[in-house]
């Protein structure tokens, strides 16, 4: 029996690691990714080969992440729920990509996860693994453990002589996922929604009230939709979204508050920080208004909460989100130009727009004279517009 499992070389999944040795009797490979979580990834090297682990796999995932499935996302303008830029759930597919390839390099039979049995992340890893392999086995221990108090886990730590981190011996105060795209924080001090939020729960974003006085302006270069360049510089994905992230911590950009409603039914709520993201997120609205057709920009909008809620429940290798996407590439072919970002306490605005396909007609639009536009064409257009309004208004008697 041997189980690929996703080890972040914190406390829960080294508890995991020897849980699964001693208690599933497993021979456990070790998968740790950077994202862009902002953590060193050779403690966790150390700590597999300490627990006696044979094959260690540490892998830098972050122009991936970024590319194949951040860009993609985002050109669907996705937001769940209208305000949820998808942080963590962007990252799960990659995640359980990994495991499953992983499992058959090794010959591993099963994966597993450290994701409680309450959330969406259970749901998202074992969807995209059994999408990519439906004979995978899957082990979720927290759904099967008796480790489910802070002492017990604690306990079987000390047992094991799992190093335990000084502040991890109490109660963190709240859960977090971190990667490049986001910061999640959610649960205990987070619990309660009619409770504000407290500061120290921002971690990777300046208190808009304490951010600069004096906006910042930036430019963000578009090719078919995914951002290539700021400020002229041309930049692969990953470090494109960290100099975005950069300018949005310096500037409090991408804080957001709110509950949820998770896939298992229940609401939650949590805090999240997506600077780099917010940013995208205005250039793009920016650069689409300009390049792309009305229909194409409603319908395209119409559909974006269906990816979303695909994203957001686990359905990325679900046909329903390739055919989505599929629509949603198809409309940014001339999605390609600039667009000026103004940042200041909190705000990202797109101040201006050029692109070579812009669709914006300066002759038609003038409050001048002009020769393009017969403004004896609009009085039929509203007429036969207004033909059934005017025939409902006549049967309401009015
Ligand atoms: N509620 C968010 C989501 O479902 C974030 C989950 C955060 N995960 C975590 N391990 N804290 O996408
Ligand atoms: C978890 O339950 O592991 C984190 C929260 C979530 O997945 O929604």
């Amino acid at each position: 029996k041997k189980v690929v499992l996703a080890y972040s070389g914190g406390l829960d999944t080294s508890v995991i690691l020897k849980w699964l040795q001693v208690e599933y009797g497993c021979e456990v490979v070790t998968f740790t990714a950077d994202l862009g979580q902002g953590e060193e990834l050779e403690p966790a090297r150390r700590k597999a080969e300490r627990a006696g682990v044979k094959e260690i796999y540490i892998e830098d995932l972050r122009e991936e992440f970024v590319r194949d499935f951040v860009f993609p996302m985002f050109r669907a303008n996705a937001q769940y729920e209208g305000l949820y830029l998808l942080g963590t759930s962007i990252a799960r597919p990659l995640i359980a990509k990994r495991l499953v390839e992983i499992a058959r390099e090794t010959g591993a039979d099963a994966v597993a996860h450290g994701a409680t049995g309450k959330g969406n992340d259970q749901v998202r890893f074992e969807l995209n693994a059994y999408a990519l392999d439906p004979d995978i086995r899957v082990i979720a221990p927290w759904r099967e453990w008796d480790l489910n108090s802070r002492a017990k886990l604690i306990a079987f730590a000390e047992a094991h002589q799992i190093e335990i981190p000084r502040d991890k011996r109490g109660e963190a105060p709240f859960s977090v996922d971190a990667n490049l795209l986001h910061t999640s924080s959610e649960g205990k001090v987070l619990e309660d929604p009619a409770e504000p939020a407290p500061d120290y729960v921002y971690q990777r974003t300046l208190d808009p009230e304490a951010a600069p006085d004096k906006p910042e302006i930036i430019e963000i270069g578009f090719e078919r939709g995914d951002p290539v360049s700021v400020n002229g510089e041309k930049l692969s994905p990953a470090s494109l979204l960290a100099r975005l992230n950069d300018y949005g911590r310096r500037h409090g950009v991408g804080r957001v508050d709110l509950v949820e409603n998770r896939f298992v039914g229940m609401k939650s709520r949590g805090v999240y920080e997506t600077p780099g993201g917010t940013i995208l997120l205005a250039a793009r609205r920016g650069i689409e208004s300009i390049t792309l057709d009305r229909g194409a920009a409603h319908l395209k909008d119409e559909l974006m909460p269906r990816y979303a809620e695909l994203v957001y429940n686990g359905f990325w290798f679900a046909p329903e989100r390739e055919m989505l996407q599929a629509l949603v590439d198809k409309s940014q072919e001339y999605v390609t130009g600039a667009v000026t970002v103004k940042l200041y306490k909190g705000s990202a605005q797109t101040i201006a727009r050029t692109s070579p396909y812009s669709l914006y007609s300066m002759a038609h639009v003038t409050f001048e004279e002009d020769a393009v536009y017969d403004q004896k064409d609009a009085e039929g257009f509203i007429k036969l517009n207004a033909l059934r309004l005017r025939l409902l208004a006549r049967r309401r008697g009015a």
